[in-house]
């Protein structure tokens, strides 16, 4: 299946070698996925499946794994990493909000906030029109998202914070991170501007993209008017049950409202 272009298809998410190098920090969740595959599984499906961070350690388990990502660079370098585990791993390039497998998965999942880059209600409801698509009547379908943090929404659009450091997988230089955040309460949508320096070089790089924040009353509704059901929600990769100091959002799901 190929995707079109389109908004989603951002220069940020072609160059997977820093993307792997830049999120080495990025380790909480990999225990819960490895968990909830075990679990839930055995049939595993994951939205926006990026570089294969988590379809690997999926892999851990007995499940079988198939990812979707809309990057041709992501996908490819997916693929080379779980090329080891055979026919229980598959990469497929595709757009979350269009695919159609004509299959069912016992586990459905899309993690680390990459909910954030379907912008409109529109896009959010086709991607969980599709994952209904894909459900049998005990699949459970599972969202991670960060709860928005109003410090971040209210921060002057040219106030940098440091969002990551990382050794450059080529030179070993440090790499700094800085961003900013232009958020728009009325359409939800941030800009978000990564600059990238070494000690030597300031801002030698820059990655801009738009996430939509969501916040939970938005979420419960989408999953309420795609015809699922939430039957759990977390604050943590601890299962702790959601609550006001919650700083994540995780929402198991199943078919029926
Ligand atoms: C924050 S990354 C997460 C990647 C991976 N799940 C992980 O945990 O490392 C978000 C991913 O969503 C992908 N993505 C964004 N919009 C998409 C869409 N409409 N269809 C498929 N993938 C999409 C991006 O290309 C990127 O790989």
């Amino acid at each position: 299946m190929a995707a079109a272009p389109t908004e989603f298809d951002l220069p940020i998410y072609q160059d997977a070698v820093r993307y792997d190098a830049e999120h080495w920090w990025k380790t909480d969740d990999l225990i819960f996925w490895r968990e909830m595959a075990e679990e839930f599984g055995p049939r595993v499906l994951e939205l926006a499946a990026g570089t294969g961070r988590l379809g690997l350690h999926v892999l851990q388990t007995q499940a079988t794994y198939t990812g979707v990502e809309i990057s041709e660079g992501f996908s490819r370098r997916a693929r080379s990493k779980l090329e080891p585990f055979g026919g229980r791993a598959r990469i497929i390039q595709g757009d979350i909000r269009q695919i159609h497998l004509a299959e069912t998965f016992d586990l459905i999942f899309i993690g680390f906030n990459s909910f954030m880059h379907l912008l409109t209600d529109e896009d959010a409801l086709a991607t969980l029109r599709c994952v209904r698509e894909h459900c049998h009547s005990t699949t459970r379908f599972i969202i991670d998202l960060f709860v928005p943090d109003a410090l971040v929404l209210t921060r002057p659009e040219d106030h940098r914070i440091q969002a990551m450091v990382y050794p450059d997988p080529e030179t070993g230089a440090t790499i700094t991170v800085e961003e900013t955040n232009d958020y728009d309460p009325e359409t939800e949508l941030t800009k978000v501007r990564w600059y990238y320096s070494t000690t030597g070089e300031r801002d030698f790089l820059e990655y801009d993209f738009t996430v939509r924040i969501y916040h939970p009353d938005t979420m419960d509704r989408l999953i309420h008017d795609a015809g699922l059901r939430i039957v759990e929600k977390w604050g943590d990769y601890q299962r702790t049950r959601f609550g006001p100091d919650s700083t994540l959002q995780i929402y198991v799901a199943q078919l029926g409202s």
